[in-house]
């Protein structure tokens, strides 16, 4: 049966490599039969959590964004993914926003954990030859996502050497690994 796959991707550019990997891997996902949904942080401004405890009282966020439109999504995925440069050894602060807003969905009893929690896979890109340069953001994903929450890792694809002049990312075979990724589940 075809899964239900939720990207969220933390560049704010579009059409460079964090986005191009993104692609590839959602033609292989729909071409596979699964229903895809994208919340691309480069086109939708999400803000950061605001710490007003209203998810808490109201039973939703009170900050208006879009997040209301991922919540549900995220709520019946099988498969999420996040997908994010890495800027300064880590995620972006676009992408660890939109992760500090899943809060509303804690406080709220409906974030998925332990036997409840999801499969998720994480994109990494950095500029750096040496894809060590992920390192700290992997070990985010698995601490949080994995080690705490209990969330199966599905699969990590880090694409490094982005800096490079002569850096191309169909050539050295990454836009093929995405897509296979997604053509794969
Ligand atoms: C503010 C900033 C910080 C960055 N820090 C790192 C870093 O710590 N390590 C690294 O390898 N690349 C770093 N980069 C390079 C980006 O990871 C690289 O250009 C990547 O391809 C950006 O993703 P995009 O092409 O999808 O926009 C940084 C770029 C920016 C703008």
């Amino acid at each position: 049966m075809g899964k239900h796959i939720v990207v969220i991707e933390g560049s704010p550019r579009v059409a460079k490599n964090t986005d191009r990997v993104v692609g590839a891997f959602l033609r292989g996902a729909q071409e596979a039969g699964h229903t895809t949904y994208k919340l691309s942080l480069a086109k939708n401004r999400v803000n950061g959590c605001i710490h007003c405890m209203q998810c808490g009282k109201n039973g939703y966020c009170a900050q208006k964004d879009a997040m209301e439109a991922l919540y549900p999504e995220l709520e019946r995925a099988d498969l999420v993914v996040f997908a994010s440069p890495i800027y300064f050894w880590q995620i972006t602060s676009q992408m660890k926003a939109a992760i500090d807003r899943l809060y509303a969905l804690y406080m709220m009893g409906r974030f998925p954990h332990g036997d409840a929690g999801k499969q998720m896979m994480v994109f990494l890109v950095c500029g750096d030859a040496d894809p060590a340069a992920a390192a700290d953001a992997q070990g985010f994903f698995s601490g949080v996502f994995e080690k705490r929450l209990g969330w199966k890792n599905a699969g990590t694809l880090v694409v490094s050497g982005t800096s490079r002049p002569d850096f191309d990312l169909e050539k050295e075979g990454f836009l093929q690994r995405a897509y296979d990724l997604g053509a794969s589940l």
